[in-house]
């Protein structure tokens, strides 16, 4: 109980959003959030960002390190490939959905969908070509999905995220993900921007609070507390949690428009997924 209202004094004295008005175009919120992380760590070279906390944290970067030269994903990425590759029962596979056989698109992912008017994130479009080809949908938060998942984000690796925003509709969808960022939730009223802009950098409990500049460079994550690969929405709904609001569905339009809006912040950095985390 002390830790927790440490916390929400820290925050109350911390008013949110001051620097980030409401109506602002897309462009310029990209370079007031790049330049707000640039100038709140100086050291850090801006690719090093895709890393999440262990760019803002020496003493566990380490450690992390030396998990990433034996990767506990590695054998998810196998997988991941071994499903990608088999057919389904009408002989088509996933490379048949997918530009350039789905070999190194991640970057792409999300885009808005002109024709359904809709954000599509890589894990949804992995779906849709299921049941596109009669198969049936996999579960969106871990299992097969996650390590199709896995392998396609790894063709990605190093290609840089370019997420557009190409009409009205689209700006509409990033404004309602922009929306769910900075709206306070939970029986601890805080929003996504209290813990990952305000206070990155800074300790909550046992954890150094990663910025969210570079927070979708490295999904799915294989995390120690889950003991396997988790997806975004996965992570999200957990963060939901943490302040005791009730997380939203994986692939729910919130989570899609909240993916599309924090992807499209990190423009400019490199894919680097899947990756590994407490
Ligand atoms: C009470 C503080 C708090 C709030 C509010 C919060 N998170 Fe987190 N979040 C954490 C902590 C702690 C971690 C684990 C350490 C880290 O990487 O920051 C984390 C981790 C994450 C990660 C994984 C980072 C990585 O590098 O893999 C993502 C993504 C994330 N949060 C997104 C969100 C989003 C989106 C919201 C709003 C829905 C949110 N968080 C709200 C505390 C918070």
């Amino acid at each position: 109980m002390k830790a927790k209202n440490a916390l929400l004094i820290l925050f109350l004295v911390l008013p949110l959003g001051t620097a980030f008005a409401a109506d602002v175009s897309p462009e310029e919120e990209l370079v007031k959030f790049q330049s707000y992380f640039k100038e709140k760590f100086p050291e850090i070279p801006f690719q090093d960002f895709a890393n999440g906390v262990y760019a803002v944290d020496p003493a566990s970067r380490e450690q992390w390190e030396a998990l990433e030269e034996f990767p506990p994903y590695e054998i998810d990425i196998e997988e991941g490939k071994r499903l990608f590759e088999t057919p389904f029962k009408n002989g088509k596979t996933y490379a048949d959905c997918f530009e350039n056989g789905g070999i190194g698109i991640a970057q792409n992912y999300p885009y808005f969908d002109a024709k359904r008017n809709e954000v599509v994130t890589l894990p949804l479009a992995i779906n849709r070509c299921r049941e596109e080809n009669g198969e049936p949908p996999l579960k969106y938060k871990k299992g097969k999905l996650a390590k199709i998942l896995a392998y396609m984000v790894y063709t990605s690796r190093g290609n840089t995220i370019d997420v557009k925003i190409p009409n009205e509709k689209a700006l509409e969808a990033w404004k309602k993900g922009r929306q769910f960022y900075f709206s306070r939730r939970g029986q601890l009223n805080l929003a996504c921007a209290h813990c990952h802009l305000e206070n990155a950098g800074r300790r909550i409990r046992a954890d150094i609070l990663s910025p969210a500049l570079g927070h979708p460079t490295h999904f799915p994550v294989y995390r120690s507390k889950w003991g396997e690969l988790g997806t975004l929405h996965r992570r999200f709904a957990g963060c939901n949690k943490q302040v005791r609001a009730k997380p939203f569905k994986a692939q729910s339009e919130e989570y899609r428009n909240l993916e599309y809006f924090l992807t499209y912040m990190s423009n400019g950095l490199q894919i680097n997924g899947p990756g590994v985390r407490k």
